[in-house]
């Protein structure tokens, strides 16, 4: 099988670049194709002829969203499209990566396929439309919402909690937004089989079990061995530009229903940090 992977350099990106073995991938960054270009999305595809694209490029910055509406929606919905059509027309399967902030935050147990989508952020509408004109554009795609993703390709929460813990006495974490942290391997590892198994519609794709901010935070710094006092806040204490939904926790249903499983974000936690230590 073909594969191309759009946003190769990202931190999934490199994930699956890393993990995705036996089969002939392609992978590209922004340098080799801009997805606001149509007729250059159009023209790698139909140079490669893939069987697979898998879309993981975004405008990823979610208070950088707020302030640059046009480019988050030229990037996150219109350069979505743009590779959609391309699939359409080479003929390839199009696996594309949402997100939770899709949903308002507003249920109080895990978020399935089937509910609405409420987003409350530019990044959020930005993949929510997107979804919708996929799935216009192309009905047999697959759609891979994830969430809280953290690895060790490029800047995530627990490396930026490592950095503080290391030194500083104490910091302070948000702890009324819930969400299922999701490590780059396993989201990799599963969008392979997903790929594998031909899979279509909108499936959630996250590490199992969930916690506030500050509970993932203090679990990163007692399982690195630092001494640093982690102390909750509340999201009004901590303002940021994009509001962010309180609960997003993805239900693992769909994923049950195509007949895979993910470790629990512990897990994964512990084994990044083995990763981050070389
Ligand atoms: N990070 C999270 O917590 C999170 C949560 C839920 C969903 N997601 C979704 O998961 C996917 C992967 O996220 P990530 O964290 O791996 O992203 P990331 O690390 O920010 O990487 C973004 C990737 O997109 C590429 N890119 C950006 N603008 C582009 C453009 N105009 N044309 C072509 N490529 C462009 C970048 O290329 P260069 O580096 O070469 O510029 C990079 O490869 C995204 O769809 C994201 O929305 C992420």
């Amino acid at each position: 099988m073909k594969v191309m992977i759009i946003g190769a350099t990202g931190l999934l990106g490199k994930a699956l670049m890393h993990e995705w073995n036996g089969d002939q991938i392609v992978g590209l960054g922004s340098r080799d194709v801009d997805i606001r270009d149509a007729s250059r999305v159009m023209e790698v595809v139909e140079a490669s002829r893939p069987d697979w694209i898998v879309l993981a490029a975004a405008y990823t910055d979610v208070d950088g969203c707020e302030s640059h509406r046009e480019l988050a929606f030229a990037v996150n919905r219109d350069g979505a499209v743009n590779v959609a059509q391309s699939a359409v027309r080479s003929g390839a399967k199009l696996l594309f990566l949402s997100s939770d902030y899709v949903f308002d935050g507003q249920k109080k147990s895990p978020y399935e396929t089937s509910d609405a989508r409420n987003p409350q952020s530019v990044y959020g509408r930005s993949k929510a439309e997107a979804e919708v004109r996929l799935l216009e554009t192309l009905p047999g795609c697959c759609i891979a919402r994830t969430s809280w993703l953290f690895g060790t390709g490029g800047k995530c929460f627990p490396d930026t909690i490592l950095k503080l813990a290391g030194s500083r006495p104490s910091l302070e974490v948000v702890d009324d937004q819930r969400g299922c942290p999701t490590y780059s391997v396993d989201l990799a590892r599963a969008i392979i089989e997903l790929c594998r198994k031909n899979a279509t519609g909108i499936v959630h794709v996250n590490n199992s079990g969930d916690c506030s901010w500050f509970e993932f935070a203090r679990e990163i710094v007692k399982d690195a061995g630092l001494k640093a006092e982690v102390r909750p806040v509340s999201s009004q204490q901590m303002a940021r530009p994009a509001p962010r939904p309180a609960y997003s926790v993805l239900s693992a249903s769909s994923l049950h229903r195509c007949g895979s499983e993910m470790p629990t974000w512990n897990n994964a936690l512990q084994r990044y940090l083995k990763e981050r230590n070389g």
